[in-house]
């Protein structure tokens, strides 16, 4: 008998078929809409497998109805939305996708740091909406990218991509991580620093540490105060890293110069949301991941890692 599974987001067929060859699928069908709670609650009673995205919480309520569940598959490098410790003492293995979406979410994150700098956004919309009357000297005027200062906070392998383009533009890269990087300090020219060092040298600050109860709200209004008045915080992690009343605060009252957000606290940002008033942000729906390729790319891989756990293999990228 093939095992149940469910899928919680209508994916490419390609992935889809590779599932089914294996296992009995059941398929949330919509793309744009997370499956509502109660029927999560509902399927999870019944399958061994689970392929989830990062829009679902798999919490203590949700595990405790899942007795027959073996794999939570996610199909996401970070796994801050599964009670990673209650999955890990029930046996229930976790597996995420890193590696396939390092590039592509990298390439987002310079994007987004260039678009901050040179407010690539704000530009745009002033010429739509027709502000724009003459060339003039200081109009638009942003901050130079190349030979400025980087500061990686967090130096796993996006950190590491984000540092190659940076070198690309004649940028200076500092960084902090829990622990050393000798190699990568090497390879990539880095510095490494201490927190406080990076936030008071650099020109731009990006956060690239997952999401813990460590790391949550690690930039609050202290560390945004040791930023230079002309400093960029990019984020494309997960919302929860920065305290937004506290960027917010600094922002408005010039503490730092601008921030790039792909990802906020509460997803989607409530639209009445205080950052969204500010010029001197430029925001993003959580795209990080999001080119076709990669997306298939991350897909696929999901696909394998429930597929090896569910026949007792070892999947590529296990989590517990
Ligand atoms: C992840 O994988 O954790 C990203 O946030 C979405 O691709």
């Amino acid at each position: 008998m093939k095992p149940k599974i469910y899928i919680t987001r209508k994916l490419p067929a390609s992935v889809v078929c590779q599932l089914e060859e294996i296992c009995e699928v059941r398929m949330w069908h919509e793309e744009e809409k997370p499956v509502p709670r109660e029927i999560l609650e509902q399927e999870i009673m019944n399958v061994e497998g689970i392929l989830c995205m990062l829009t679902e919480t798999i919490d203590a309520d949700l595990l405790e109805k899942a007795k027959k569940l073996k794999v939570i598959s996610n199909m996401a490098v970070g796994y801050n939305n599964i009670d990673i410790a209650l999955a890990k003492e029930k046996g229930i293995t976790v597996t995420n996708t890193p590696d396939v979406l390092t590039e592509t979410t990298a390439d987002l994150t310079f994007s987004l740091l260039m678009a901050s700098a040179r407010r690539i956004v704000e530009a745009s919309d002033y010429l739509r909406k027709g502000e724009w009357q003459t060339w003039s000297p200081m109009q638009l005027t942003g901050q130079d990218i190349y030979g400025s200062t980087l500061g990686i906070i967090g130096m796993g392998r996006i950190g590491e991509s984000v540092a190659r383009r940076a070198k690309g533009f004649g940028m200076d890269v500092l960084y902090h991580n829990r622990n050393r990087k000798p190699e990568s300090e090497k390879k990539l020219n880095l510095t490494y620093v201490e927190r406080d060092t990076l936030l008071k040298e650099s020109d731009f600050v990006v956060l690239m540490v997952p999401f813990t109860d460590e790391t949550k709200h690690l930039i609050g209004e202290r560390e945004l105060s040791l930023m230079k008045k002309s400093s960029i915080l990019i984020n494309t992690a997960r919302g929860g890293i920065v305290d937004e009343n506290a960027l917010y605060h600094a922002l408005v009252k010039g503490d730092i110069w601008a921030a790039g957000l792909d990802v906020f606290e509460t997803e989607p940002v409530p639209l009445d949301h205080p950052l969204l008033t500010l010029r001197n942000v430029t925001t993003l729906p959580h795209i990080g991941s999001a080119s076709i390729q990669t997306r298939v790319n991350m897909g696929n891989l999901a696909a394998d890692n429930l597929i090896l756990a569910l026949q007792d293999k070892k999947p590529k990228y296990i989590v517990v």
